[in-house]
Formats: C-alpha cells, sequence, structure tokens
C-alpha cells in the first residue's frame, strides 16, 4: 500500500469504528492541555467545561477551538487555538488527542523549544500552525517524519539554526513559511519552490529562492589552501635534496653515459 493508501483505509477505519475506545482519551488531551496553558484571559476557563460523569457524546466538541470529526462524538479532529493570549511552553498532553489532524497556536506567547519528538506525539497532522509566537531554538530535525504534513508554518518566531537538510523528504507540503525567525544556513532542494517571502526575515539563509547566493563552503577551502602549503613546501625539500644528490653523488643523478665525461671532468 502507497502511503495514501493507508491514510484512506486508516480514514475510513477511524470514521466507521462505533466502538470507539479513543473518546475518553480525547478528553483526557484537553483536560492536560488546559492544565499546560497559561491562559490570562480565561477563555478556555470559561468555555471548556469538562463533565464529571463523561455520559454526553460530543459535549467536548463545542468548546472554543476544539473540531471534531462527528458532531456527536468525542474524537477530536482538530484543535485551533489562535488569538487567544495563551502563553506557555509547548502545550503538554495533545499526544492522546489520536485522531487529531490539525494544530493551530498561531497568534499567541508560546515560548520555549518545539519539541524534539514531536512527530511522534502527532505522526498524522496534515496542518500545524505555530506562527506568531515566540518559540526558540531548532527546528526539531524530526518534524520531517511527519510525512503528511501539507501545511507548516512557523513564521514569526525566534526559531535559530539552519533547516533540516531532511525537508527534502517532505513531498506532501503544499504550504510552508519560516519568514521572519534566526535561520541560517542554506535552503533545501524541495523548498525551493516556495515564494521567497516564505523565507523572508532570516539574515543567514540563503540560496534560491533567495537572491543571496550561499557562501563557498569554508572547511573545503581550508584544505585546499592546506594542501597548497603541503605541495610547495614538499617541492622546496625536493630540490634541496635533488641539489645535494645532484653535487655530492652525481652519478645517481644522471644516468646518461654520454654524459659521464662531462661530470668526471667537473
Ligand atoms: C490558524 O489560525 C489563524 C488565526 O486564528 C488563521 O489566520 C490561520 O489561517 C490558521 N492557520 C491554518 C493553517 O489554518
Ligand atoms: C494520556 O492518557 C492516559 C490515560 O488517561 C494518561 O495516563 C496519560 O498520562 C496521558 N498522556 C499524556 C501525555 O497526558
Ligand atoms: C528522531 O528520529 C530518529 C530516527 O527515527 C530516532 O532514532 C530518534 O530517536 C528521533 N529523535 C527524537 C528526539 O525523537
Amino acid at each position: 500500500m502507497t502511503d495514501d493508501e493507508k491514510l484512506l483505509v486508516w480514514l475510513l477505519l477511524l470514521g466507521s469504528s462505533s466502538l470507539c475506545f479513543c473518546s475518553e482519551l480525547d478528553v483526557q488531551c484537553l483536560k492536560s492541555l488546559q492544565r499546560s496553558l497559561v491562559d490570562p484571559n480565561g477563555i478556555l476557563a470559561s468555555s471548556w467545561n469538562f463533565i464529571a460523569n463523561n455520559v454526553t457524546p460530543g459535549y467536548i466538541c463545542k468548546f472554543t477551538g476544539v473540531e471534531c470529526w462527528h458532531p456527536d462524538e468525542n474524537r477530536v479532529l482538530s484543535v485551533r487555538l489562535g488569538h487567544l493570549g495563551l502563553q506557555g511552553t509547548f502545550p503538554q498532553g495533545l499526544q492522546n488527542c489520536t485522531s487529531m489532524i490539525g494544530l493551530n497556536l498561531s497568534s499567541n506567547r508560546f515560548s520555549g523549544p518545539i519539541p524534539s519528538d514531536i512527530w511522534r506525539q502527532f505522526p498524522y497532522l496534515t496542518s500545524l500552525d505555530l506562527s506568531y509566537n515566540s518559540f526558540s531554538g531548532p527546528i526539531p530535525v524530526n518534524i520531517t517524519q511527519m510525512t503528511y504534513l501539507n501545511t507548516l508554518n512557523l513564521e514569526h518566531n525566534q526559531l535559530s539554526g539552519e533547516i533540516p537538510s531532511e525537508f527534502n523528504g517532505l513531498f506532501r507540503l503544499t504550504s510552508f513559511n519560516v519568514a521572519g525567525n534566526l535561520l541560517s544556513g542554506p535552503i533545501p532542494i524541495l523548498l525551493q519552490k516556495f515564494t521567497p517571502s516564505s523565507f523572508a526575515g532570516n539574515e543567514g539563509l540563503c540560496g534560491a529562492p533567495l537572491l543571496n547566493n550561499c557562501p563557498r563552503k569554508r572547511r573545503r577551502r581550508l584544505r585546499l589552501h592546506r594542501i597548497n602549503k603541503e605541495s610547495s613546501m614538499g617541492a622546496a625539500v625536493g630540490f634541496v635534496v635533488g641539489f645535494v644528490v645532484a653535487f655530492y653523488f652525481p652519478q645517481w643523478f644522471i644516468f646518461s653515459r654520454r654524459l659521464h665525461p662531462y661530470i668526471f671532468r667537473i
């Protein structure tokens, strides 16, 4: 089966399962999400009212920012918490929303690193939007194992380091943005199809589609320089040795018999 077929079968299974063991997990997921967020405007506090005896199917689907697969089933399709003034580090517990395919935390005040095991937490995400926050540190290399990603928006954070070259494996990406970060180094080939504005505002990024070429690799130049130095030293030593040998042992130096008389005459 191709990946697409696998995804389709997986979605069909999800859609048709009448025995859903996941809904209690999804409630747990939103509970721990709420606990891990700092919510100064109290928006989630007022909208996310968990019912003690979890009998009402689909009640979490009415929570602000929560979208379910079916309105009468506690199974989270996506979590969209843009523009809510939320704070804290990357939220914990979301991996228990095992059917979630979209996560949007855009335009809040989240900070700290993007977890390096994000791919393990959300292997089936098709859309991830962490834009306009203060996430810092590197773009995790393993984000490239989230192979269903169509949309990845990391713009306007404080991410640093290089864009992992492994991005060349994310063939489904149709929307990508890392503008306004602190990234540096070359842009991976697969990402060069996106517009320059997707990469703008990162002083150190170079290569297509941006206009500034990447500097040639420094290490190779250093090595070349060293080779040149060694070979010129080798030539100098060779010259001295050759001179000494020719001077003291001319019979080793010149093999031609016809030259012998001249040599002995010297
Ligand atoms: C995420 O949410 C913001 C605002 O809430 C919205 O503008 C943006 O389009 C959303 N991102 C995606 C990928 O849907
Ligand atoms: C997921 O749910 C299980 C069962 O409720 C719980 O034990 C576990 O701690 C949860 N995981 C996270 C990361 O919250
Ligand atoms: C990243 O992926 C590799 C290969 O699958 C794995 O060995 C490694 O543990 C992953 N790292 C993290 C932080 O998840």
